[in-house]
C-alpha cells in the first residue's frame, strides 16, 4: 500500500506482511516494512500472491502487472478526490460474485467480484 493509505488506515492490516510505499528515506514504521520503489516491491514478491491495496497512486503503478481483480462495488454515485484507474473492463472475466449484507455498518447496496485477466489482455 501507499504511504498514504497506510496513514488512513493508522496501522498495518493483520494476520499479513505489510509493505509501504514511500519516497522518504527516513520513514519508518514498527509494524510494516517500508520500501521505496516498484522494483523492491517486485522483488520481495517473487513467487509470492501479493494484493496491492492501494490507494489511487499504488493502484496505477501496479495495474499492469496484476492478474486478478478483488473489487467491493457500492451501488452508489458519490464525488471524491481519489479514483481508481480506468480500467478496460473487456479485459477481464468475472469468475466469481458474492452479494455484500446490508446491515447497520453497511447501509449501501454492494457485492464483491473476482476477475481475472483475459489471456490477449
Ligand atoms: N476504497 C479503497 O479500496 C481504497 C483502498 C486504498 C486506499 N484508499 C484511499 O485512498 C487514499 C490514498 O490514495 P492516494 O492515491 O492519495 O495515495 P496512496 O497511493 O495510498 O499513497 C501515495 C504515496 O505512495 C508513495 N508512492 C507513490 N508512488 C511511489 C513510487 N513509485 N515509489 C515510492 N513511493 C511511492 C508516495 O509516498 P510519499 O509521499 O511518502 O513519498 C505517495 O505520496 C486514502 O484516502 C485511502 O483511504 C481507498
Amino acid at each position: 500500500m501507499g504511504r498514504k493509505t497506510y496513514e488512513s488506515i493508522g496501522k498495518a492490516l493483520p494476520n499479513r506482511e505489510n509493505l509501504v510505499l514511500t519516497r522518504d528515506l527516513n520513514y519508518s514504521l514498527a509494524d510494516a516494512k517500508v520500501v521505496h520503489d516498484k522494483a523492491e516491491v517486485l522483488e520481495i514478491a517473487r513467487d509470492k500472491q501479493v494484493y496491492i491495496t492501494g490507494g489511487a497512486e499504488i493502484y496505477r503503478l501496479f495495474l499492469k502487472d496484476a492478474d486478478a481483480l478483488v473489487v467491493t462495488h457500492v451501488e452508489a454515485h458519490c464525488g471524491g478526490d481519489t479514483i481508481f484507474p480506468e480500467l478496460d473492463w473487456q479485459n477481464w472475466r468475472l469468475v466469481k460474485r458474492e452479494d455484500g449484507v446490508r446491515d447497520e455498518k453497511n447501509e449501501l447496496d454492494y457485492w464483491y467480484g473476482w476477475y481475472e485477466k483475459k489471456a490477449h489482455a
